[in-house]
């Protein structure tokens, strides 16, 4: 091939963006192909209404929201629901991971302080241990990124799906979507490659949409979607007291979401806000000063409600709304090739623009939405940097803790030093660990796993 397709080159020169074409002539027949089916995949028209798009000042009406304590009253619901097969697990694995600059995809990460099992196999193993309490199958919709995607395939299938039926695991790839710099325009990420990034968290609900992800659903009677980020260990992925709050009104929610207490004003975590009359979560950028150091009589915060990117929707709201998010924009570093020499350049400083959605932008959107308050050491240990905070160190503590109060809980007498895990397969709460397996005591020399 030694000319683009007459349609793209139209498309490039609409768009202003012939300058991507500057070392077509020295690329090889290969290169070239590759190109042309890269470019191909872009929709310009989306590219050209983004480019147009500047950051919005955040001028809203913002009040704390209602908030109801997670208990066990309709807990009877939620079983109900997931033994009659209507709960499917939905969990986003397609970011770039940077923060924790690991070089696999991010679910591939060993993340349990004893055995390091991967964030892959803690949520494979809730859905085994809870498929099997529960009497049924529960589908696991993971979205990758194109990235990442046969490195995940690759891994779960190299580990038998961790105990999963193959064909009960749906794996889709989420939309990519050109960076472009202060100008405007779209940057080279090699010579022949326009520099992409994946669509955000956000781009699951139109990737479910056009993967046949959600016609999937339909055909299997699932109603109702556990959504959990990939990196977060403590996170209970089949909790019946939610589903059960969930389903607790006639009608049902469109979607629910877990929260745990903000620790301080500074910490960077979104906070669940009554917006307008509508629940949304609020960046903690987005907070302002004055608010996010508002406090209660009791010293607690007064927007206080710190999201764990833990929510429940309903498949219905997700069809209906599958194509609505909004975008946002994000000042970022972007690896490129110089438009004029050819040379990569490494920016020190952010460079460009990303174009992505978040999950969260559907709360506003539902008819109906319920804020849940869990607890914190119970539910979010998150794994986001390679060190400090928020690090494998930090959710390795957590872990840890929590395994202990569960043994606590059950009358094993932990001595300080003890180094305990408890396997997703043996349960998700206290209640579930079977009490033939447990020891009376524990050493503080000994190493456990249950
Ligand atoms: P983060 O916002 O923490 O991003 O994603 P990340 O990619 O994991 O890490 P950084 O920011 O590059 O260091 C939260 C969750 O959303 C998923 C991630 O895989 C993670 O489970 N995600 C994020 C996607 O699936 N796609 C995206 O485009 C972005």
């Amino acid at each position: 091939m030694t000319s683009l397709p007459s349609k793209l080159q139209e498309q490039l020169s609409d768009c202003r963006q012939e300058h991507l074409l500057k070392f077509w002539d020295v690329l090889s027949a290969d290169e070239q192909k590759f190109f042309a089916l890269q470019l191909s995949s872009i929709d310009f028209e989306l590219f050209l209404r983004l480019r147009e798009q500047k950051a919005s000042a955040s001028d809203k009406l913002i009040a704390p929201c209602d908030v109801v304590q997670l208990d066990d009253a309709f807990q009877s619901k939620g079983v109900a629901s997931i033994q009659n097969g209507e709960l499917g697990v939905l969990t986003v694995a397609g970011g770039q991971g940077t923060r924790l600059g690991w070089s696999g995809p991010k679910g591939t990460f060993p993340a349990t302080p004893v055995t390091g099992k991967s964030l892959f196999q803690i949520i494979a193993e809730q859905i085994v241990f809870a498929s099997k309490k529960y009497s049924v199958v529960i589908p696991w919709y993971i979205m990758t990124s194109n990235e990442n995607d046969e490195a995940t395939r690759s891994f779960l299938l190299d580990n038998n799906c961790f105990g999963l039926k193959r064909t009960d695991i749906f794996i889709f790839t989420q939309n990519e979507i050109p960076a472009v710099d202060a100008e405007g325009n779209m940057l080279l990420a090699t010579k022949n490659s326009v520099a992409m990034n994946p669509d955000g968290h956000g781009g699951v609900v139109s990737a479910l949409k056009q993967s046949g992800g959600l016609e999937e659903m339909s055909i299997r009677g699932i109603k109702h979607l556990s959504y959990v980020q990939v990196d977060n260990p403590l996170a209970n992925v089949i909790d019946p007291d939610f589903i059960g709050l969930h389903l607790s009104d006639k009608s049902s929610q469109e979607a629910s979401s877990k929260c745990v207490p903000k620790i301080t004003p500074e910490e960077r975590v979104g906070v669940f806000c009554n917006v307008a009359g509508n629940i949304e979560v609020v960046e903690y950028i987005d907070l302002p000063a004055d608010k996010a150091n508002q406090v209660h009589a009791d010293g607690e915060l007064l927007y206080g409600a710190g999201s764990i990117a833990v929510h429940l929707f309903a498949v219905d709201f997700l069809h209906r709304i599958a194509d609505d998010l909004p975008w946002h924009l994000a000042h970022k570093k972007v690896q490129h090739v110089h438009a004029e020499t050819g040379d990569l350049v490494s920016p020190p400083e952010p460079n460009a623009y990303k174009f992505e959605k978040f999950v969260f932008d559907v709360l506003p959107m539902a008819k109906s939405s319920l804020v849940v308050a869990t607890k914190r050491e119970d539910e979010f240990a998150p794994i986001k940097n390679a060190t400090g905070q928020d690090s494998r160190t930090t959710s390795h503590q957590l872990q840890q803790a929590r395994a202990l109060r569960w043994l606590c809980e059950r009358g094993v007498d932990v001595e300080e030093g003890a180094k305990v895990e408890i396997s997703p397969l043996s349960g998700m709460s206290a209640k579930d660990l079977d009490a033939s397996v447990l020891p009376t005591s524990i050493a503080s020399d000994e190493v456990v796993v249950i």
